[in-house]
Parts: structure tokens; C-alpha cells; sequence
């Protein structure tokens, strides 16, 4: 009977037992089995019989055979690897053999990893890029390594930029946690690019937003649709410019309709978040995930009143209940776990995001009406993005703040905030004095463009 006692017991028995072993079962899972336990092998051991099973027809039988024979730490078995590693036709077997080449750590082994990086597939030339990192330092490696910072594929680009190119930070900079003190809690009367271009590098450690709607309201007429999207992405560069590193831009639209100006003319659909995306790949915000925001049907404009008449099949027109919210982190080599690192323990432990979070990114949240302002995010909405993606202490920014619902749910969650509002009359609802008592009257300063501008000197 095949156990792994008695494949343990075979294997430390002298040469030859497992090869003799393998002759005898034949099948995929028998070979399987035994080659997945063997585990630490002898030094003496004889892999003479892998060599056949690197033709196997299984692919699951190839890949374990390569993953043994790189084990092995024999040289002379490099040309065969070299072999599967460019010819083999199942991708995880030819990608195991590179792994194998790369385990070796031989000179012979760099010298054929380095002609892999010609190979086709992106997964492959990770994998000899990760073997031959081992070798950093080594001239010719690290030229052979840079040059790949213009390979097609971005996780190349990716790897090789952060390997080599990646610039160190200026040591002098403000410590990742921290925010000045004159945008803590600060409301500004003004348009937004013209007040962010007077901040620092850095200086904001998250940003949600919901952008005005391409003409769909007063406060925001733009001559064209491209104007509007070229207005957004403006700002959305600026963002990206004093969000820290690493750290998350979330954006709340959805398609808008413009209605049609007569009956002999269409209505129009902008799909405003599909046409923002490319603008905010482009300049260097790393998608992270689509978050739709669900609503009650009886809460939306009816659309579908004309087809449930008819239903004539072109002319159906669902009620839109969604709207997304798009997440975005800012790029860099550093993964999330030097953000959270940044962090002291205490504020870990204060942050932990409360049972009852959500676990999907359908969120079904009922919308908020507001006699003053027009399109208010619903308190349960800011809080589940600034729970979800700050830390107490953080500070949160709304280029786009309306009544301020985020500035408040903010502060509300221990952290700070700081919000950009063109228009008087929202800037004066925040001010007012119902308002401003949900803002803490002693801690929000409310300035305009020229107070701030003092605030800072
Ligand atoms: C969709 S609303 C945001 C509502 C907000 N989320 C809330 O909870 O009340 C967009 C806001 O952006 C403001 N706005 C439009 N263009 C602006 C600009 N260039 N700078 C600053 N604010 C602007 C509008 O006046 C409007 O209040």
C-alpha cells in the first residue's frame, strides 16, 4: 500500500527504492502522491527516474517532477529545466521549472534565467526576474534587469521600477501618520484646485468625494463634456499630488441623463465613472475596487413608467438604483502593510473597523434629503468609507464638500478633516448654526480663500 510512511521509509533507504517505486505505479495520482511526499530529500539521492517524468502527459505529475528535480540542486540537470521552462505547454509547469533554475543559484543557472526574460508570457519573466534578484548587485544582472523598465507588460515595469528606480524619500518629510495643524478641521469658501495648489506634497491621508454631476445641477454648468471631464481630472491630479503615500481616493458618481431639449431629439447618458477612470489610471491612482451603492427603487426618478405601457423591446429603461463609488490608492512600490506599519500600536487598536461591517461591495444604503442642499451623501455612507479606509488621527478631505457630511462624519470618528466649497450658500448652511453645532463650534474654522492663505504663511 502507498502511504507517505512508507515512501519516507523507501526514500531513506539507499538509491534506487523510489525510482523502483515509480516503475511500479504508473498512474497520475499514485505518482502524484508519491512525488508530492517526499519532502527533504538525501543527498544521495538518485532523480535519475524524474527525468522521464518530465514527458509525462499530466501536467500535475511534470510540475512535481520539476519541483523535485529542483530540490536536487544539481547542475547537470539545468539543460532539461531549460528545456520545460521554455517548452513545456502548461504555464504553472514552465513557471515551476524557472522557480527550480532560480533555486539553484548557480552562475550557469543566471546565465539561463537571463535568456528567459525574453519569453512571451509576463508570469515567466516575473518569475526568472525574482530568481535573478537574488544576484542583485551583480553588473551584469542589474543591467540586464534595468533594461526591462520599458517592457510591455506593467508588472514588469512594476517589479524593475521598484527594484532599481524607486526614489528614496526625502528623510525631511513629515511623518506618514501626521497632518498640519492649519488644515485640521478647516472649511474653505473657494474652488478647489485654486486652494489645494497652496498645500504641501503629502499632505492628506484620505480623500471622498462626490464631484458635482456633469450639468445636471446649478452649481455645476460646463460648456462641454469634455471641459467637465478635463475640470475633473484637474483636480483629481492635485488630489493625487497632496495624498500621501500609498493612500485612497474614493469617488462617488454615476451615469447622468441629460434630458432631451424636444420631443424629435434623444436624451442623453453620460457614463461619467467609466469616462473618469482612464483620466485617473493615467496619472498614477491604482484602481482598487468598485463599490456599488444601492438604493431603494421607491426612492429613484421612475424610468421605466413608458415601457411597463408599452413593452417595446430597444425602449426598455431600467430604474437606476445604483451608484458607484470607485476606489483608488495612490501608486507605489510599498505595499499596504508599510502603511498600516506607520501606525503605533494603540491607534491599531483604536481603529479596528466594528463588527457589522460590510462584507460585500453592494452597499444598501438609503439615500438623504436636504432642504438646502440637493445631493447630500447619507451619514452611514461617509462612515463606512472612513472606517474602512483611515485611521483615528488620519485627516479626510472632500474637494467637493456641499453640506459637509464628511468633514463631520469624520469628526464625529475620531479624525480630521479638511473640506473645499465654491459655492456661499453651502459654505454658510455648513457655518450655520445648526450646522456648525454638529461641527464642534470651537474647533472648525471657517475661512475664506484670503484667510487661509494667512493660516498658512
Ligand atoms: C455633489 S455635491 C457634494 C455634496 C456632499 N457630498 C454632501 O454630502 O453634501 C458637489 C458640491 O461641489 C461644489 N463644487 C462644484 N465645483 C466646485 C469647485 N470648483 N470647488 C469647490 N467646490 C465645488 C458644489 O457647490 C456642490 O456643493
Amino acid at each position: 500500500m502507498l502511504t507517505k510512511e512508507y515512501i519516507k521509509e523507501l526514500k531513506n533507504n539507499g538509491n534506487g527504492a523510489i525510482g523502483d517505486l515509480v516503475k511500479e505505479y504508473r498512474d497520475s495520482s499514485s505518482l502524484t502522491f508519491i512525488l508530492e511526499n517526499l519532502g527533504q530529500l538525501p543527498k544521495d539521492f538518485d532523480g535519475s527516474f524524474l527525468l522521464d517524468l518530465l514527458g509525462h502527459k499530466n501536467s500535475t505529475v511534470r510540475l512535481w517532477a520539476v519541483k523535485t528535480i529542483g530540490k536536487l540542486g544539481n547542475e547537470e540537470y539545468l539543460p532539461l529545466l531549460k528545456q520545460t521552462a521554455l517548452n513545456d505547454n502548461d504555464t504553472n509547469v514552465r513557471r515551476e521549472a524557472v522557480s527550480s533554475i532560480g533555486r539553484m543559484r548557480t552562475k550557469k543557472g543566471q546565465t539561463i534565467l537571463t535568456e528567459i526574460l525574453q519569453d512571451n508570457d509576463p508570469k515567466i519573466v516575473c518569475q526568472a526576474i525574482r530568481g535573478l534578484l537574488v544576484f542583485k548587485g551583480d553588473n551584469e544582472v542589474d543591467n540586464s534587469l534595468k533594461q526591462l523598465l520599458n517592457h510591455e507588460n506593467e508588472m514588469v515595469r512594476t517589479v524593475i521600477y521598484k527594484e532599481y528606480f524607486a526614489e528614496k524619500k526625502d528623510k525631511n518629510s513629515q511623518p506618514h501618520t501626521e497632518s498640519y495643524d492649519y488644515l485640521k478641521n478647516v472649511v474653505v469658501n473657494a474652488d478647489t484646485i485654486e486652494t489645494m495648489r497652496l498645500l504641501k506634497d503629502e499632505s492628506i491621508h484620505l480623500t471622498f468625494t462626490s464631484p458635482p454631476y456633469y450639468n445636471a445641477r446649478d452649481y455645476s454648468i460646463y460648456p462641454s463634456y469634455k471641459a467637465y471631464l478635463e475640470f475633473l481630472a484637474n483636480v483629481f491630479r492635485e488630489v493625487h499630488r497632496i495624498t500621501k503615500e500609498g493612500r485612497f481616493l474614493i469617488v462617488n458618481t454615476s451615469p447622468i441623463i441629460i434630458p432631451r431639449i424636444s420631443r424629435a431629439h434623444s436624451s442623453k447618458r453620460y457614463p461619467i465613472p467609466f469616462d473618469i477612470h482612464p483620466y485617473l489610471m493615467e496619472m498614477g491612482w491604482e484602481f482598487i475596487d468598485d463599490i456599488v451603492w444601492m438604493k431603494p427603487e421607491a426612492s429613484v426618478k421612475n424610468r421605466i413608467g413608458g415601457f411597463q405601457q408599452h413593452r417595446k423591446p430597444l425602449a426598455y429603461k431600467p430604474n437606476s438604483v445604483t451608484e458607484y463609488l470607485m476606489v483608488y490608492r495612490k501608486s507605489t512600490d510599498k505595499l499596504l502593510d508599510w502603511n498600516i506599519r506607520q501606525y503605533d500600536w494603540q491607534t491599531v487598536q483604536d481603529s479596528k473597523v466594528p463588527e457589522g461591517y460590510e462584507t460585500t461591495n453592494v452597499w444598501k444604503i438609503d439615500p438623504c434629503f436636504d432642504k438646502v442642499h440637493s445631493a447630500v451623501f447619507p451619514v452611514e455612507l461617509c462612515k463606512r468609507v472612513i472606517q474602512y479606509y483611515s485611521y483615528k488621527g488620519d485627516l479626510v478631505f472632500d474637494p467637493f464638500a456641499g453640506s459637509g457630511t464628511v468633514g463631520k462624519t469624520a469628526k464625529k470618528l475620531g479624525r480630521y478633516f479638511f473640506l473645499t466649497e465654491k459655492d456661499k450658500t453651502y459654505f454658510d448652511y455648513m457655518k450655520s448654526k445648526k450646522s456648525k453645532e454638529m461641527f464642534d463650534t470651537i474647533e472648525t474654522k471657517f475661512l475664506t480663500l484670503d484667510e487661509f492663505k494667512e493660516t498658512i504663511k
